[in-house]
């Protein structure tokens, strides 16, 4: 079976942007499914995305069976866009509680993620520990830039542009679609 980008947004106002970054992959005729956690509905309603990928997208494991394992099988990179601190920590330290959480444990393939968050929380211990232990567990950080979020602080946490993102994205898809 050909596989494709499974990606998965959380509840980060850099949601917004993985409109875009979905639309620009599946406009390259790669099909892709998304995931959201609760929290990045709040963001963008999970209809758009049903919308930009022509696929239903998976947010509670609890009305479609075996779902956040089953998309393992499906998956050629897992990419977790934006990937808030809450994620990122749920990640690192084995935490289940969710589907996309649940569905990162079962994955076989590379796993990415481009944090996005305030500059402060981008900084603070366990954040950065968190990061570390990822890179230590080989999933691929795209490191955010630095510049001015949403509340108006300037810093390191801004996401990695769109453009960059996809690229990397690509790149694992291309690698793996076939296995
Ligand atoms: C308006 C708003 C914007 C937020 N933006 C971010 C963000 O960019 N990064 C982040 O880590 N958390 C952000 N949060 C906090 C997360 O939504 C919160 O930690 C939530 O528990 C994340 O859940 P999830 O990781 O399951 O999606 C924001 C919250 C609000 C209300």
């Amino acid at each position: 079976m050909k596989k494709h980008p499974v990606i998965a947004v959380s509840g980060s106002i850099a949601a917004y942007k993985t409109c875009e970054l979905v639309r620009n992959i599946v406009k390259k005729g790669i099909p892709v499914r998304v995931m959201m956690t609760e929290n990045a509905t709040r963001f963008i309603g999970p209809v758009t995305f049903a919308a930009l990928s022509n696929m239903p997208v998976i947010v509670n494991e609890w009305d479609q069976g075996m779902i956040h394992i089953d998309v393992k099988n499906e998956a050629s990179v897992f990419a977790i866009v934006p990937a808030t601190a809450n994620i990122i920590g749920k990640m690192a330290n084995g935490i289940a509680d969710d589907a996309v959480s649940s569905a990162y444990l079962a994955m076989e393939c590379p796993v990415i993620v481009a944090p996005a968050m305030n500059p402060n929380m981008y900084k603070s211990k366990p954040v950065q520990r968190n990061l570390k232990i990822l890179k230590e567990d080989g999933v691929i950080v795209i490191d955010p830039m630095v510049g001015e979020v949403v509340c108006g602080d300037v810093g390191p946490g801004k996401m990695a542009e769109v453009q960059q993102i996809e690229k990397i994205i690509l790149e694992y898809h291309y690698k793996n679609e076939g296995i």
